[in-house]
């Protein structure tokens, strides 16, 4: 270290020092907090820190992205900006009994054409309890963290999670030019409790995990709080890369380890299924003692071209699944029955529990599924019940503990009128099959309060609108004092400030003579000060609403709350329109629900649903009065650049024998092109192979093109 005082330094020999510090310094961290074995005294680290610190400020031009001062943060901004992930972070699906392993195995096999005993290496790693995190290196520079958010775009969280010890600023050895590291942040359980301690002796609240305090601790507008508080991070998989340096996921774990990266001890290679339950069970029995939550195991398929091969499922991959472990479960008091009525008249019973806390979590509801579930569980009010949680659903009630009912108890019965407009609710029987559908549903439709409300609440939702600010309680108000009543009338908020402004002042009023009858006080005086800060709020408010009259079409499809057509449908059909005019324009046409039909991922129920939203007049109309206030933006379909078969109807028949049927089908919609199972004047290539049969007769009817499996192969050879 140079002696020279730092107001005396050059340029030059200050950004020498700089980087030497750098070095030396992420040395000393790695000693410290990787291997436990400190390299010099706390007071010669600080003298370090101080001096990288002091030359820094005088040259804050030289700032390094890899400067040790990162490490105890910088000041806080006002929000998170989004970061669309450069490749989306997805999910995994999960499996919860043996079989559903086996099944799983089996399903890999089958996809990739493999016999029973081909071999095939699965990784198996603990799943961690945390929150899963993004994080970007260019030229082994750390340069953007961001969390998961809903997997296509989540929040920009750099500066915090710079301050993380297990999160190297500068990728050690060669690394690719462009990579993205994707792993869990967690707390560990010392760390987690110590935290609480320290949260209760300030008067601060607690967390109810050690998860929940790893998110928010993450989570922190002060990068200076995320460093205070101990988090770490495990490495399980990665996002955009310029370069794989390895063809196993095995491998591409221990290059992380050459990186800088930790990654969990004790991840294993398995080569058969009872291999891998054997190695869940040992995970299972290890669980309590690791120190760290975790809340199953993860299967990888090893070699990644065959992760290659198997592709995704909407948002999960064929190659992967999580093994859940047994939910955790307590006993409480089922103190009331609580009906809900859903955006879709659907009554949810709630039921409502002696406070308890279940795995760390206080629990006071827990679903009941309907009606049927009641009474098969024979559920009555005053009832003890063992509750559950897994995860992050919504607890359940497994059962009664029937020799601690009270006396007196009755069967619970569940009601047949809608608890908020009066309206019959009945359940529906399926034409076709005959069933009766397990809801029962308020038929009040539009004139039931209770469904205007939940349908404006999901209008406004993150998936949805997403309007910033306009929670539940406001849609809950306005709509109460008949300031909206359908869609159109949030955007049309904006025009009246002092409608919004009036409200919201008798709201608080109201709940402030409330809280003061109660605890027996006067008359409150109302400052400038709380009208200066209402009047932002409404100000933000519109400005919020202004600024979401701009929509893309799957958002606003999303939004209508159409039953059945949730995101991921939305998403489909607004690829397939692309506009909301071509949408609308196809669903009044009289072949509606054929062409619905013919979207792939979209069944009959939901082309029913839709035709049935359509056909309501009403609907039209709100439809019509919010088309008057928003832009709907134009959804492109999928660009799969230089593919040949984008946008083509293909049907593979008779049997191929270089790819199983569903990998051939998986590739093709990998492509662009869309798979059918019959042939018709719309399809534009069969792709027939041995026993090919009355397809064949059809395609020659049509006119449509047909090649072997080895022309099939040519054609996409390198897309
Ligand atoms: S792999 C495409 N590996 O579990 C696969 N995920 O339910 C990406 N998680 O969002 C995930 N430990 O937050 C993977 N060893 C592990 C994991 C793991 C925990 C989390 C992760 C993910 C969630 C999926």
């Amino acid at each position: 270290m140079s002696a020279k005082p730092v107001e005396r330094l050059s340029q030059t020999e200050a950004k020498r020092e700089l980087a030497a510090l750098a070095q030396q310094l992420a040395g000393y961290d790695s000693a410290y907090f990787q291997d436990d074995a400190p390299k010099v005294s706390d007071a010669d680290y600080d003298v370090l820190r101080r001096r990288n610190a002091a030359i820094e400020a005088r040259f804050p031009d030289l700032l390094r992205p890899d400067s040790p001062s990162h490490r105890v943060g910088a000041k806080p901004s006002a929000k998170f900006a989004k970061v669309v992930h450069a490749r989306p972070m997805l999910s995994l699906d999960n499996a919860f009994h043996d079989e559903d392993v086996a099944d799983f195995v089996a399903r890999v096999q089958r996809f990739l054409g493999l016999k029973e005993d081909d071999e095939l290496t699965i990784t198996a790693e603990p799943k961690i309890d945390g929150l899963s995190a993004s994080l970007r290196y260019e030229d082994g520079l750390f340069v953007q963290g961001a969390t998961r958010g809903d997997g296509v775009e989540g929040e920009d969280i750099t500066p915090n999670l710079r301050t993380l010890k297990d999160v190297p600023l500068r990728l050690h050895g060669r690394a690719p030019k462009i990579l993205e590291v994707r792993g869990e942040v967690y707390m560990t359980h010392a760390d987690f409790a110590a935290l609480n301690k320290r949260q209760e002796k300030d008067g601060k609240p607690v967390f109810a995990n050690p998860r929940n305090s790893a998110a928010g601790s993450v989570r922190q507008l002060d990068p200076a709080i995320t460093a205070s508080r101990p988090l770490h991070f495990f490495a399980y998989t990665w996002g955009e890369t310029s370069e794989l340096p390895a063809d196993t996921q095995w491998d591409m774990l221990q290059a992380f380890k050459g990186w800088g990266f930790r990654v969990n001890p004790l991840i294993r290679k398995c080569r058969t299924v009872d291999e891998v339950l054997e190695f869940y069970r040992d995970i299972e029995v290890k669980r309590a003692t690791l120190g760290y939550d975790i809340d199953g195991v993860v299967y990888k398929v090893d070699r990644l071209d065959l992760q290659d091969r198997l592709g995704f499922v909407s948002r999960s991959p064929r190659w992967a699944i999580a093994h859940k472990f047994a939910a955790e479960q307590a006993d409480t008091i089922l103190q009331d029955i609580d009906i809900q009525v859903g955006r879709t008249g659907k009554l949810a019973p709630v039921a409502k529990l002696k406070p308890v806390t279940v795995g760390g979590v206080v629990v006071q509801n827990a679903t009941l599924h309907n009606e049927d579930e009641i009474a098969r569980k024979d559920v009555r009010i005053g009832d003890t019940v063992v509750v559950q949680r897994a995860g992050d659903v919504i607890p359940q009630i497994v059962r009664v503990i029937l020799e601690k009912r009270p006396r007196g108890a009755k069967p619970y019965v569940f009601p047949d009128k809608c608890p908020a407009c009066g309206s019959h609710a009945v359940r529906e029987v399926d034409e076709k099959t005959g069933k009766t559908d397990v809801d029962r549903r308020c038929t009040g439709g539009l004139i039931c309060p209770a469904q205007a409300v939940e349908r404006l609440k999901h209008f406004v939702s993150r998936d949805a609108f997403d309007i910033e600010g306009l929670g539940g309680t406001y849609i809950e108000l306005f709509h109460e004092k008949g300031l909206i009543e359908e869609p159109a009338d949030i955007f049309r908020l904006t025009k009246k400030p002092d409608r919004i402004s009036k409200t919201l002042s008798e709201h608080r009023a109201a709940l402030s003579a409330e809280r003061r009858a109660k605890e027996g006080k006067g008359e409150p005086v109302k400052s400038k000060r709380d009208d200066d800060k209402e009047d932002k709020v409404v100000e933000n408010l519109v400005a919020s609403i202004d600024a979401r009259r701009n929509i893309s079409l799957d958002r606003f499809i999303n939004a209508l709350g159409i039953r059945h057509v949730g995101e991921t449908t939305a998403k489909l059909l607004a690829r397939n329109f692309s506009t909301i005019e071509a949408f609308i324009g196809a669903m009044e046409g009289e072949h509606a629900v054929e062409e619905l039909d013919t979207i792939e991922g979209v069944g009959e129920t939901v082309a029913e649903a839709i035709k049935d939203f359509f056909d309501e007049k009403h609907n039209r109309r709100a439809l019509d009065h919010l088309l008057k206030e928003v832009d709907v933006q134009r959804v492109a379909a999928p660009k799969v650049s230089g593919s040949p078969v984008a946008g083509q109807t293909i049907v593979f028949t008779g049997s191929l024998e270089k790819m199983t049927r569903p990998e051939a089908k998986a590739r093709a919609e990998s492509l662009g092109a869309k798979v059918a199972s019959s042939v018709s004047k719309k399809t534009d290539l069969v792709v027939a192979g041995p026993g090919a049969g009355s397809k064949l007769a059809e395609a020659e009817k049509h006119g449509v093109k047909v090649i072997d499996e080895d022309a099939w192969l040519k054609l996409i050879e390198g897309a």
